[in-house]
């Protein structure tokens, strides 16, 4: 029914999320003290096969030893996908040597809700066993057609899920899209080629609570070109993208930051509504622009959001 509303699941500043080889312990130091709010260690595709068990120490043994949450920071696991043998190692593992510390672990290539529901399972089972009460979230990446095609589905799963991840590079091969850019503009099509997957997925996430992130961008030395990714990544409601080099970081702190003078005209949105009902109105004008309930809450979230920001 319409009056079951949902309620966003969990707040967490999202605007910038640095992935991490977690093969590489200098990079996991450099993020742990640089301006990401977000950091994922990654156990997934950027770790060569050789390398699985080196990268999952690793991570376990930089949950333990960095205050991510004192640096300010959410910290989260990339684990394996569900058709890989070294997911259910990821999460025992990962679990049950830092379970206390991570904040969220972040499920790749998730095609159907069952993908969630075993995670969460063995993350349960394990949280219960150790007698722990802190909840670690789960957050997954849609970037399969199965996934893209069951994104409402996914994000009426419930339990421990906070956020969907908009995977742009394996969405494009499960597409077989006439690419091999990561996230950038394919000059043959009018527009973007992302916008209909990723609005789809935004509204997924805002009809039931969750945060939206968009995905990577490849080319590092293009800054315009990820900035032009970002803010239409913001026009459509996502609250942060990732980032695949540090230089990115700065780059989404600053599309997914509202600037002062929209923080200034939210503030004035309230003013004006308040002088406004207590006239017994319920819309106002503002410069020359009508205003009425639906721009309070607009300017709400700009409001939470800034509010968010100063509290890091
Ligand atoms: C992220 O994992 C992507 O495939 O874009
Ligand atoms: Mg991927």
């Amino acid at each position: 029914m319409s009056h079951t509303l949902h309620p966003l699941r969990k707040q967490r500043l999202q605007r910038s999320e640095l992935a991490v080889p977690a093969s590489n312990p200098t990079m996991i130091d450099k993020a742990a003290e640089g301006p990401a709010d977000y950091v994922f260690l990654d156990l997934e595709d950027a770790i060569a096969p050789s390398e699985k068990e080196q990268a999952r120490k690793n991570a376990i043994q930089a949950l333990n030893d960095i205050d991510w949450a004192g640096k300010g920071k959410t910290v989260s696991v990339r684990i394996n996908g569900l058709d890989t043998h070294y997911m259910y190692r990821d999460v025992v593992d990962v679990m049950e040597q830092a379970g206390s510390r991570v904040h969220t672990l972040l499920v790749p290539k998730v095609g159907v809700t069952g993908d969630l529901y075993m995670v969460e399972a063995m993350v349960n089972q394990i949280e219960q066993a150790k007698g722990w009460t802190n909840r670690v979230g789960l957050e997954a990446l849609i970037e399969t057609a199965l996934g893209m095609a069951n994104v409402e589905a996914i994000a009426q799963f419930g339990g421990r899920l906070e956020a969907l991840h908009f995977g742009v590079a394996d969405f494009a091969a499960s597409m077989r899209a006439r690419t091999t850019n990561i996230g950038g503009l394919n000059p043959h099509y009018p527009g973007d080629q992302w916008h209909a997957s990723i609005s789809r997925m935004v509204v997924a996430c805002r009809a039931y609570g969750l945060r939206a992130i968009d995905g990577p961008f490849g080319d590092f030395s293009d800054p315009d070109g990820y900035k032009d990714g970002a803010r239409r990544a913001a026009a459509l409601g996502c609250e942060g993208k990732w980032a695949i080099h540090p230089s990115q970081v700065a780059l989404a702190n600053e599309v997914f930051s509202p600037p002062d003078t929209e923080v200034s005209r939210a503030r004035r949105i309230i003013e004006e509504l308040k002088k406004a009902a207590a006239m017994g109105k319920g819309a106002a004008s503002l410069d020359g622009r009508m205003i009425d309930a639906a721009s309070e809450k607009m300017a709400m979230n700009v409001l939470v959001l800034a509010d968010a920001i100063a509290a890091r």
